[in-house]
């Protein structure tokens, strides 16, 4: 047997290992150090480590999260996650299978289920299988993604606070080389690595020292959690999306016993005064008559109970990273209304896209500053395809749905009987939505059809005669330039670099 220098044995594998978990532990220094175990940051930190990286995760509670956000994954995230080797996090959490959406317009239903996953990966001829979402307890799924990051070889974790960036100045340029942190409210701690990953979520710390966009939030969803069994949802393993004279209302299962309800409150709204009984009063008086019959008494028992939880719904375009040792990602980078629950799904795509572009093969050093800069401002251009799509779709729809003007009110019907025709008017849009079809130009085309139709509807509706009139030109134009109005700005976020 000849003797191969060059393939370590099994013991210095083993004592290479040992020395980088000694080297995090002690000396809290590694390859990458990655700020914040959200989404994000968890799903990041096995994915590099399971890259042979030696990785820090850095979280200032590793209490299981109690929060409103996060609790419906497309199946575009289901399968970015199964990319990760990570599909384990959905078991044994009491997750719902979810296989489409409920689109409930003034009480009219549409069903809109999920298409076919367009590729069969295996190559068997298999029967085509429709693709399938999970609603659960964000902080169940977030829990999962943890156990998996602290029982990885390859990480360490720890529960304190990151406060401060460590930079290293040259003549050129600012490198950040690490973070300083505070454990347990006291002792002050220092991290060091090649890459910094900051993934602290939608109130990040550090985004307003390395990105130029600031978030933007017109509206807040407010929680209500309603017992299950007392109210039958109408469709089932369904999203449900209430549309009214009101902003829009989605309704999903998340566990066995619960149902979520998140109600979009656009800011100055006025049922919700302090004079008019605050939002207790506009959820009773003006949310609770909209709602399916078998959704009401639950969703009354849940205001009466007042355990009402509200979060920000914000708008943040992405911006390329330009700071030498530093990666801002997650919501940190970039946010959309969450009405079409795409933010995991984004940021799980986000690891997946990450993962090949910094594998070792291509970056074997990290450290080579110049080079992850190059592979991060490919990721930004790489992402649009799945990110482009789910952000400004998320804030079209938005717009549409919750439709304050004529015009508007024109497009959301249109919307709405685009839905109802069925076959590829529902196939494009959701494909879009759930993170599996990542082509901008079907998000164009979807979109234009809908203000066409939305221009016959109000046609139809003024009778043909007025079809004939310039008032109906004048509406249809009005419509158009709309509909223009509400996309191009969207688009335009993307394009920047
Ligand atoms: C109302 C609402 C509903 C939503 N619903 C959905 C949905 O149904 N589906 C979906 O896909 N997306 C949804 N989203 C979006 C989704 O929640 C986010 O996109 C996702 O959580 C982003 O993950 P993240 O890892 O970037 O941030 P987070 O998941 O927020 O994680 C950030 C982590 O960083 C930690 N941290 C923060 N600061 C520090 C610090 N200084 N030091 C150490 N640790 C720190 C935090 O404790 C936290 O654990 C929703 C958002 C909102 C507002
Ligand atoms: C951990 O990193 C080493 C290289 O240091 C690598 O060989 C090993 O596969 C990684 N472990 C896992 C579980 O990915």
């Amino acid at each position: 047997m000849p003797y191969i220098a060059d393939t370590p044995s099994e013991s210095s594998i083993a004592s290479a290992h040992d020395i980088n978990e000694e080297r995090r532990r002690l000396h809290h220094d590694a390859d990458v150090v990655v700020v914040g175990a959200g989404v994000l940051g968890s799903a990041i930190s096995v994915a590099l480590a399971d890259q042979g990286r030696s990785v820090i995760l850095l979280e200032k509670s590793l209490k299981e999260p109690d929060r409103i956000v996060g609790e419906l994954l497309q199946p575009g995230g289901v399968e970015a996650l199964g990319k990760l080797g990570l599909q384990d996090c959905l078991e044994d959490i009491d997750a719902i299978p979810v296989k489409g959406y409920g689109v409930f317009y003034h009480n009219q239903p549409v069903e809109i289920p999920y298409p076919n996953n367009a590729v069969d990966r295996t190559g068997t001829q298999q029967e085509p299988m429709r693709a399938e979402g999970r609603s659960f307890h964000h902080g169940r799924f977030i829990s999962k993604l943890r156990a998996a990051a602290l029982s990885h070889p390859n990480i360490t974790v720890f529960e304190t606070e990151v406060t401060d960036m460590i930079t290293s100045q040259s003549e050129i340029s600012t490198t950040i080389i690490g973070v300083q942190s505070l454990t347990k409210k006291i002792q002050k701690d220092y991290f060091f690595a090649s890459l910094t990953i900051v993934a602290d979520g939608y109130n990040s710390k550090f985004r307003k020292l390395y990105s130029s966009n600031t978030p933007v939030s017109k509206s807040k969803f407010w929680g209500l959690e309603l017992q299950h069994e007392d109210c039958p949802l109408p469709m089932p393993n369904h999203g449900h999306v209430i549309l009214s004279d009101n902003a829009p209302l989605l309704l999903y299962q998340i566990g066995s016993h619960e149902t979520r309800a998140l109600v979009d409150i656009p800011e100055n709204t006025p049922t919700t005064s302090i004079a008019q009984g605050g939002v207790k009063a506009h959820l009773s008086s003006m949310v609770l008559p909209t709602l399916p019959a078998s959704v009401r008494p639950a969703f009354e028992s849940a205001i009466e109970k007042g355990q009402l939880r509200s979060m920000p719904n914000s708008f943040l375009p992405p911006a390329t990273n330009r700071t030498p040792g530093l990666a801002l990602l997650g919501d940190a980078l970039n946010m959309r209304h969450p009405l079409t629950g795409g933010g995991m799904t984004v940021a799980l795509n986000d690891v997946v896209l990450i993962k090949s572009l910094l594998d070792p093969q291509i970056v074997p050093d990290l450290d080579n500053t110049p080079l992850v800069l190059g592979q991060l401002r490919r990721f930004h251009w790489q992402r649009k395809n799945l990110t482009a799509v789910i952000n400004i779709l998320a804030q079209a729809l938005y717009s549409l749905f919750a439709a304050n003007d004529p015009q508007l009110r024109y497009l959301q019907k249109g919307c709405f009987r685009y839905f109802q025709l069925g076959g590829n008017c529902i196939d494009g849009p959701v494909g879009l939505l759930a993170g599996i079809i990542r082509q901008p130009l079907v998000l164009f085309y979807h979109f234009f059809a809908v203000a066409f139709l939305s221009i016959w509807v109000m046609m139809c509706e003024k009778g043909v005669l007025s079809a004939l009139t310039g008032w109906s030109a004048l509406q249809g134009f009005l419509i158009f330039y709309k509909a223009c109005v509400v996309l191009f700005p969207y688009i335009w976020a993307e394009l920047r670099s």
